[in-house]
């Protein structure tokens, strides 16, 4: 299969880098537990953003970080945009807290006074803004997010997931009632399980309470050590990515009988006239991607491709054109 339904980064590492991480993993004392605190990597990622070690929280991927939130504000209202990253609503239920959605208009973009408006109505004690969004891939007009950021009265996450495919982040933003949420998954480290939420110390200092101790293993964090140091070889990836994204845009809507979406982030979305029946198509042609009919009524007949690699994205043109001839 080529695997196009994760949002993951194609490209493997260079040997010779391997070969160094792991030699630095063969270092790691996996008798002992883990540095609990992981003050120096904090520090890493703190100077990458021009932020305070105490201004960083590390999690097991950001879905771990975003489980944090939302034990640690419950039972307010969850408020988010419909259709959304699904966990932000996944984990609320399990915690037993009410979540309203703001549904999104046909083409996915949202008024900031509606979203507002809820958050108001519902008292909402804590909204998530994935930007840009999962998994219709557009990034929300800066002056909404900003209204949003300045008016809400309960916190705001701003989950940059795919921010590294975007045109800007919104760091600037953060304050005490806002927080922006960071993954290393997609530019490349899927596998590794990294995420970080960015805030203001306080508000870190008070989630942190309710961060498992150990949530970052050892070799994770002596991954992350070691592969921050060569952090512009996946910035080059990530440069790729977003020109092979543009090019796939044009070339899907060149196709007849495919509707694309813009996007700001490493997938695209896009309609046909039977998704359930392309997907199943693609699959016979060894390709996976991610089948989103079904799943929400601004969804209906769509479909989400990770941009792969050239020889990857070359093979799923070629065998969309071949099912829709
Ligand atoms: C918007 C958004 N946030 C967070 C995540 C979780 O990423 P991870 O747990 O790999 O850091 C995803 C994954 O698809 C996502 O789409």
């Amino acid at each position: 299969m080529i695997k196009l339904d994760a949002m993951e980064n194609p490209f493997s590492m260079p040997e010779d880098l391997r070969e160094k991480w792991a030699k630095r993993l063969s270092d790691v004392e996996i008798n002992r537990y883990p540095d609990a605190d992981m003050f120096e990597l904090r520090k890493k990622i703190a100077k990458r953003e021009g932020l305070q070690p105490e201004q960083v929280l590390l999690g097991n991927g950001s879905d771990e970080i975003i489980q944090m939130i939302l034990i640690a504000t419950v039972p307010g209202t969850c408020v988010i945009p419909g259709p959304t990253f699904v966990m932000y609503n996944l984990v609320s239920q399990w915690l037993k807290r009410p979540v309203a959605t703001v549904p999104l208009a046909e083409d996915f973009t949202m008024k900031d006074e509606h979203f507002l408006q809820v958050c108001a109505r519902e008292k909402a004690e804590i909204a998530f803004l994935a930007c840009p969004n999962n998994p219709t891939g557009n990034l929300w007009r800066q002056e909404r997010v900003e209204k949003i950021a300045k008016g809400m009265g309960g916190m705001l996450v701003i989950d940059e997931a795919y921010g590294p495919f975007s045109e800007r982040t919104h760091t600037d933003l953060i304050a005490p009632n806002v927080m922006v949420l960071k993954t290393f998954s997609k530019v490349g480290w899927a596998g590794l399980r990294m995420g970080y939420l960015l805030g203001d110390a306080e508000v870190i200092a008070q989630l942190n309470k309710v961060r498992m101790p150990y949530n970052i293993n050892a070799l994770t964090q002596a991954s992350a050590d070691f592969l921050l140091d060569h952090f512009d070889l996946f910035e080059k990836q990530v440069e790729v990515l977003r020109g092979e994204r543009e090019r796939m845009a044009e070339a899907l809507a060149a196709i007849d009988g495919v509707q694309v979406f813009p996007s700001q982030a490493n997938f695209l979305l896009f309609r046909v006239a039977d998704a359930n029946a392309m997907f199943e198509s693609l699959k016979q042609a060894g390709i996976l991607i991610k089948n989103m009919h079904g799943s929400d009524r601004l969804l209906s007949n769509c479909l989400r491709i990770t941009i792969g690699s050239e020889d990857e994205n070359n093979a799923a043109l070629t065998a969309l054109r071949e099912i829709l001839i």
